[in-house]
């Protein structure tokens, strides 16, 4: 059977990541995690962070337990971070090869999961291109096993979701009067999928979501934002803007996807096109970026953008929810 035939719907997949006493067991969405949660989790976070040009934090909090990154699509900072953060609370830490793994000799996912587990991998940090294979593997692994998704399809990128806000709360501190801006192809993007829920949990003011209308969000995927194919109207006072890259991977046929002039005119993120928001706005970017296409160099290399700041948040976060779930198994 295949990890995808069993595709959970979200609320299932939400109750699935508490254990009995409401503990995070596995990561797999930001969807139905409480507001005192993420909070924790971020003030965790901002435990593991130094201050630049000095020694990084360090525990032995997984010391002896082994954490396994299974990386089914491209990634270089989630991988990298997963795997610096694991090595910074001890453990040890298996990065598979997925090209030279017996996956491409035709073994399931979940075959290559039970035979990791038999391995006694205690964590599984996965990142796939299709939809429910974090929870489907969740699902089926032993009691002690816990699963954290590294980016599902175009529908989930928890930690992602959770560096984000920790990068937004650095800067802001209250949600509850912030006006976010997110631009760019929304649609196919986990990244504003988990970054939109995380922030209806935390209270935000207003979530606007701009895109061309080919790139356009279902509305009832993100309730309660304001979907847009105005950028001037969405960037009008914004705190926060968010630019993200064009997923042409999910993409299968780019008709009525703009050219990159045309993209750039219209969506991309210029010094020339920020003057109407709000003075101390800050710019993000989750990376890759494509430069000159959805974000100017001049604004991601700029005082305003946070873009490197978000790279050193996403170590201390995932340091912070692999001490979390690591808790659990200690308590078993
Ligand atoms: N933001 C993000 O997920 O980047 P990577 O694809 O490099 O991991």
């Amino acid at each position: 059977m295949s990890a995808t035939d069993e595709t959970e719907k979200p609320d299932e997949e939400a109750a699935l990541q508490l254990d009995a006493a409401g503990n995070l067991r596995h990561l797999l969405t930001l969807k139905g995690l409480d507001k005192a949660l993420l909070t924790d989790i971020l003030d965790d976070a901002e435990r593991y962070l130094t201050l630049p040009g000095t020694l990084p934090a360090r525990s032995q909090s997984l010391a002896g337990r082994t954490v396994a990154n299974l990386f089914f699509e491209p990634s270089t900072r989630t991988r990298a971070s997963f795997d610096l953060a694991g090595k910074r609370l001890g453990a040890d830490v298996l990065n598979l090869d997925v090209n030279t793994s017996s996956r491409k000799k035709g073994e399931s996912i979940l075959d290559t999961i039970y035979t990791l587990e038999a391995m006694q991998v205690d964590v599984m940090v996965v990142r796939d291109a299709s939809a429910g294979v974090p929870a489907n593997i969740a699902r089926n692994v032993q009691e002690h096993v816990c699963i954290l998704n590294a980016g599902e399809a175009e529908v989930s990128h928890p930690t992602q979701g959770l560096l984000d806000l920790l990068t937004i709360r650095q800067h802001k501190r209250s949600f509850s009067d912030l006006k976010v801006a997110i631009v760019g192809d929304i649609r196919h993007s986990r990244v504003a999928m988990s970054a939109s829920q995380g922030l209806a949990t935390l209270g935000i003011g207003e979530l606007r979501l701009i895109s061309p209308p080919s790139l356009a969000p279902d509305p009832e995927s993100l309730p309660g934002a304001v979907i847009l194919d105005n950028l001037d109207e969405g960037l009008a006072d914004a705190d926060v803007v968010m630019a993200l890259r064009i997923q042409r991977e999910r993409i299968g046929n780019l008709e009525g996807i703009p050219a990159i002039d045309q993209y750039f005119a219209n969506f991309g993120i210029s010094e020339e096109r920020l003057k109407i928001a709000a003075p101390d706005v800050i710019v993000m970017h989750p990376g890759p970026m494509n430069r000159g296409i959805e974000i100017e160099s001049v604004v991601a290399d700029g005082p305003r953008s946070v873009i490197t700041q978000q790279v050193t948040n996403g170590v201390a976060v995932r340091m912070a929810v692999l001490d979390r779930v690591s808790r659990i198994m200690t308590a078993r």
